[in-house]
């Protein structure tokens, strides 16, 4: 049995404690937003928060989470489903391809922004350089990044300045 918080609410689960938390909130739960990429701690799609802090799900055991927090992308949203600074932007820049990555993409990039509301470059760099993606959406990850974080302005707000 594992219990902790998930997305705010109190979860009790019948699974082995070195199951994965990826697992358990994807197989025993059914939350599937977290994505399964590499399953050994290199890609980042699988990214939650523990506590607050970004983990790979693929590789962090239930036990880990025992009387802990996790959140996953379906629990950043506002209570009545507000979208965050961060998924507003990752729409407003057309940020995801084929979007399998981007959940860990958003969960990193919340994170960063929390603890630090007006990263560098290098800053970003430092946060996101473990989250891959295979679609290479980079240039439009850091630019949404840099929308959340009011450094540059939405692409609708550019285009219509060029008109
Ligand atoms: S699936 Fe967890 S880091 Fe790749
Ligand atoms: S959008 Fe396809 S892997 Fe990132």
């Amino acid at each position: 049995m594992a219990s902790f918080t998930l997305n705010g609410r109190p979860v009790t689960v019948d699974a082995d404690p070195a199951m994965p938390i990826l697992w358990v909130v994807r197989e025993k739960i059914g939350l599937s937003g977290t994505k399964f990429g590499c399953g050994i701690a290199q890609c980042g799609a699988c990214t939650v928060h523990l506590d607050g802090q970004p983990v790979r799900s693929c590789s962090t055991p239930v036990s880990a989470a025992e009387g802990r927090s996790v959140t996953t992308i379906e629990g950043i949203a506002g209570p009545e489903g507000e979208l965050t600074k961060i998924q507003q932007a990752w729409i407003s820049e057309q940020v995801p391809q084929c979007g399998y990555c981007q959940s860990g993409q958003i969960m990193a990039a919340t994170a960063l922004l929390r603890d630090n509301p007006n990263p560098s470059d290098d800053d970003i760099d430092a946060a996101m350089s473990g989250n891959i993606c295979r679609c290479g959406t980079y240039t439009r990850i850091r630019r949404a990044i840099k929308v959340a974080a009011g450094q540059e302005q939405p692409l609708s707000e550019r285009l219509a300045g060029e008109a």
